[in-house]
């Protein structure tokens, strides 16, 4: 798994004009932004590119626009809320363009922020012509959207071929740091925590962990099913009798400490009180919605004594208080352990902030596609191409 890209911390800036892809792809309501995360993510790369004498043109992708069509007729495609939130928290002025195809000027100490490039036609087809008419908006081109980098576009991919010089921002940097650190040579035992709705979309995450992980602990709807695959009634739990296979194997590769305990409910919704049962007591009308106290204690433990923590995902349905002791227990155990930790996804993110654990997390990935496709071993597109550079320059 070795990476080797040009880093932007060893390029000379002074007096170039840079241009940063970064993931600026954040929830947006009533026209503001509701999360910060990926913005404070992305800031420490674009004040240094200032500090060191650049002039910093940003671009980024929101939401899944159709293509072509004028961001009149979908303005909540806009990136113009992030503009704004992204200039409060710089404390600098941000200028924002949409029209940049007409021609940019900018000088050193400016930072400008392009309209979502998912308007652009031949964004996401990867279009020569798009990807040069971006390359010669600058010296230099920055790649720091790990989030984005699982995909080949003309502003992740197709740019980084034909800008004069092509490198990776801290950001990327440092992700592909910690999860190098965490899947290359970790700190033994490492455990996986996956968690989550399905086992048919984790498949490769969970066969790729089997060969690495010393334990894969397994939550929410994955974690039903691989009750199921050792023979415990569901009842109505969310659960995928077509994965079972799947988990025998698995279970068979390596240490999948599965619930002893699960709280249960006949209903789903925030008034539906927890009902504790032993895993073998699950009646035909219940669905296990939480991991009971006896295996989060197990959990706990194993966290404890882990010297690496890779998690994606939580226990159970943690949105309701009711059902998300087991994920706010392990958010704890591994917020109070010595192991190297690393978190990814949309829906992990959210449990660490509900369980105020976010500074104790040694890395929280800004990637939830890119986060996945990086732990299957798969190669991301943009990282490659950074690396496709390194070697001919
Ligand atoms: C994400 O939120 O995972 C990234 O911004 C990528 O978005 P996409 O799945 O629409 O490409």
């Amino acid at each position: 798994m070795g990476i080797s890209v040009l880093s932007m911390r060893n390029v000379p800036l002074q007096g170039k004009t840079l241009l940063v892809r970064e993931d600026l792809n954040v929830p947006i309501a009533q026209g503001k932004v509701t999360s910060d995360a990926r913005l404070l993510a992305a800031i420490p790369t674009l004040l240094e590119a200032l500090d060191a004498g650049a002039a910093v043109i940003v671009m980024s992708h929101l939401g899944r626009p159709i293509e072509g069509k004028g961001i009149d007729q979908q303005p909540e495609m806009s990136l113009q809320p992030v503009a704004v939130r992204l200039s409060e928290l710089m404390q600098r002025e941000i200028r924002f363009v949409s029209d940049w195809q007409n021609g940019l000027s900018i000088v050193p100490g400016e930072v400008v922020l392009l309209e979502n490039t998912r308007l652009l036609a031949g964004e996401k087809a990867n279009d020569d012509s798009l990807s040069k008419e971006l390359a010669n908006l600058c010296d230099i081109f920055v790649m720091d959207a790990f989030a984005t980098a699982h995909r080949a576009h003309a502003s992740t991919y197709g740019v980084a071929k034909f800008a004069p010089v092509a490198c990776a921002g801290g950001l990327l940097m440092g992700e592909l740091e910690a999860l190098k650190k965490c899947l290359s040579a970790p700190k033994r035992p490492l455990v996986a925590v996956v968690g989550g709705a399905k086992v048919s979309t984790k498949i490769a995450v969970l066969e790729s962990l089997a060969d690495m992980a010393d334990q894969i602990i397994v939550g929410g709807g994955i974690a039903n099913t691989f009750l199921a695959a050792m023979g415990f009634s569901v009842g109505e739990s969310l659960c995928e009798p077509e994965m079972i296979e799947t988990a025998k194997r698995i279970l068979n590769k390596t240490d999948v400490p599965l619930p002893v305990d699960v709280m249960v409910s006949e209903k789903f919704d925030s008034n539906s009180p927890a009902i504790l049962r032993a895993v073998e007591e699950v009646a035909r009308s219940e669905m296990i919605l939480d991991v009971g106290p006896r295996s989060a204690r197990h959990i706990a433990k194993l966290i404890s004594s882990a010297g690496t923590v890779l998690w994606n995902g939580p226990l159970g349905v943690f949105e309701y208080d009711q059902f998300g002791e087991g994920t706010r227990l392990l958010a704890e155990a591994i917020a109070g352990s010595d192991a190297f930790s690393v978190a990814g996804g949309g829906d992990t993110l959210a449990a660490i902030e509900k369980y105020s654990v976010v500074d104790d997390i040694s890395y929280i990935s800004t990637g939830g596609g890119a986060f996945l496709e990086f732990v299957e071993g798969k190669k991301l597109p943009a990282v490659q191409i950074l690396e496709q550079r390194a070697l001919v320059s």
